[in-house]
């Protein structure tokens, strides 16, 4: 089963084809970082406007590069929910076109369940249940995958996601937007232990994050240095933060799987490829456990992972009809149709 699917949420458009689930056809991404990167952060209005004049000829770049015909194509999926509302709309009106155009099923995907299933385009033998954890720039998570549909989530975050602690991180050292892939790189040069950040851990939700602490302490961090006259190393500033971040999710998730006796581990999302998480979760795991991380390629948003939950939907029965509507929240254990 072919399946064309389309992902809008923030600040790629990207449209891809995935085959039965699990492999990928063709994947197409158009990034538009350079775009919002003058401004520091995502315009919503300006990513709506760019998956507009973009989304229609990466469809047909997708189809030509897939080397199938517009014939082939079994299903539509798209992610109708959470994200930007505007820049939502724009893939889901433009897949409802194409679904009614071609009389095809239209399949609504959540994005956090489809950041999951980027892990199946990799990993053959990865079936449900597992533990997830999901990373990105609007969300941290630790899920209960009891299935390809069936999700309950064990910890989340309180305040911000882990990518915007380390976007504001970068920002704050100067750092180019989105400055998580950056802050990676840098730390690599630093001392984790040269200073020590926040970690919060919450005795009644144990798996549960918080990183507005960390944020305000790197913004206070480096006001201070600055006032004093001191030297900064922002190799150092950059690993410890790393460290107080990575430190906090590693250890709720390992924490939170050995409580639930889960041996799967998955994680995904765009800060699912960082390199002191992906080393901290490694060397924290018990031997018994299996860690699935997905390809670099496939941690940040792309439309495969949207063909891949798309499919087990499908599989479910989850269709929805021209009347589908984008959302901007909405949790990953409700069903959107
Ligand atoms: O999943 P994603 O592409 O988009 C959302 O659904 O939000 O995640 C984007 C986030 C950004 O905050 C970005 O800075 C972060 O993922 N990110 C990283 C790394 N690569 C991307 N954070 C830390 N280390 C990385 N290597
Ligand atoms: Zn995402």
């Amino acid at each position: 089963m072919n399946i064309l699917s389309f992902e809008s949420s923030c600040d790629e458009t990207a449209v891809a084809i995935v085959r039965d689930g699990r492999e990928i056809v063709s994947n197409v991404v158009f990034s538009q970082i350079d775009v919002h990167k003058i401004y520091g952060g995502v315009v919503p209005e300006i990513a709506s406007r760019y998956h507009i004049e973009k989304i229609s000829q990466l469809t047909e770049e997708c189809i030509r590069q897939s080397g199938l015909t517009e014939k082939d194509l079994d299903a539509v999926a798209v992610t109708a929910a959470p994200g930007l509302i505007g820049a939502l709309l724009v893939g889901l009106n433009f897949a409802k076109g194409y679904a009614y155009a071609r009389d095809l099923p239209l399949i609504p995907v959540h994005h956090i369940r489809a950041h999951v299933a980027a892990n199946y385009l990799a990993y053959p033998e990865l079936k449900p249940p597992f533990l997830a954890m999901i990373v990105s720039g609007g969300h941290s998570h630790i899920v209960l995958v009891n299935d390809y549909t069936d999700y309950k989530i064990l910890g989340r975050t309180k305040d911000d996601a882990a990518g915007e602690a380390f976007d504001k991180g970068a920002r704050v050292l100067g750092l180019p937007y989105p400055g998580g892939v950056h802050m990676d790189r840098l730390a690599k040069e630093g001392n984790p232990k040269a200073i020590s950040f926040p970690k919060v851990h919450f005795k009644d939700d144990p798996y549960d994050f918080s990183f507005s602490g960390v944020k305000t302490a790197i913004v206070n961090y480096v006001h201070n240095a600055k006032q004093k006259g001191e030297e900064l190393s922002v190799a150092d500033i950059a690993a410890s933060y790393s460290n107080a971040i990575t430190g906090i999710l590693a250890e709720n998730f390992l924490r939170c799987a050995k409580e639930h006796h889960q041996k799967t581990l998955v994680i995904a999302g765009g800060v699912s490829a960082n390199s002191m998480l992906r080393e901290k979760l490694l060397a924290g795991k018990s031997p018994d456990q299996k860690l699935f991380m997905p390809p670099l390629s496939l941690c940040g948003d792309n439309g495969a992972m949207v063909g891949a939950q798309g499919y087990y939907e499908f599989q479910a029965g989850h269709r929805a009809d021209l009347s589908l509507n984008a959302l901007s929240a909405f949790s990953i254990e409700n069903q959107l149709c």
